[in-house]
């Protein structure tokens, strides 16, 4: 693979979905192939948007409203954008994000409340970064739900809306990969994790060409 400028690829899905193990295997196989990689995630990837994440994650549901979510979610993602993805990206690196703006829009813009708009806005006068890649791992609600409080994080406070709120975040994502079809990759994620990982990295290696 040949890789003169940073490539910017995001995984995102449902909670449980497992798409931070794909993003780990696609970590594994690109550094493995001796490319200049970094995995991050979000909300976090740097000090001052991991301190927001533990505002975000932890705590009652109505903790926050949608509207502030997506003010503290937009400012720990310029954080992690100036600090660490934009940087990464300057260096030509590929960089493998666990989640970005289309968390928003989808949990915020569409499951949470009717605030896409916002979101798009903000996005647009803040951010104004959309990802080259991303990979929508999908799943069924109802295993991802138990797959993802059988862990315990601690960090469960977006699982402890329900299932029916799952299952609008899994109709969102697929409706988002229909309008941003150009680098959204809508995968299944109901097989094993080496078939879902090859089909990741056929697809990066294919963009790559
Ligand atoms: P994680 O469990 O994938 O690390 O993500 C933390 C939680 O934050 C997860 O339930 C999804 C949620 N989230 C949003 O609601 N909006 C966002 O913009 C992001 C990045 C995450």
């Amino acid at each position: 693979m040949n890789f003169t400028d940073g490539l910017f690829i995001t995984f995102e899905g449902i909670d449980g979905s497992g798409k931070s193990t794909q993003s780990q295997l696609l970590y594994d196989a690109l550094n493995d192939l001796g490319i200049s990689v970094i995995q991050t995630r979000e909300p976090g990837g740097s000090i001052g948007a991991e301190i927001i994440r533990s505002l975000l994650v932890s705590g009652d549901t109505d903790r926050w409203s949608a509207e502030t979510e997506i003010l503290l979610f937009t400012a720990a993602r310029r954080d992690h954008l100036e600090k660490t993805i934009q940087p990464a990206l300057t260096k030509n690196q590929i960089v493998i994000c666990d989640r970005f703006v289309d968390s928003t829009r989808v949990y915020q813009g569409v499951a949470r409340a009717d605030l896409r708009q916002t979101v798009d806005e903000l996005h647009s006068i803040i951010i104004k970064k959309e990802p080259d890649i991303t990979f929508i791992i999908d799943t069924d609600p109802e295993k991802s739900l138990t797959r993802g409080l059988a862990r315990n994080s601690g960090e469960d406070r977006f699982e402890e809306f329900g299932l029916e709120f799952q299952k609008k975040l899994r109709n969102g994502f697929s409706e988002l990969s229909k309008t941003e079809k150009s680098r959204c990759h809508l995968i299944n994620g109901m097989r094993s994790k080496e078939e879902v990982s090859n089909d990741i990295l056929n697809i990066v290696k294919d963009y790559a060409k």
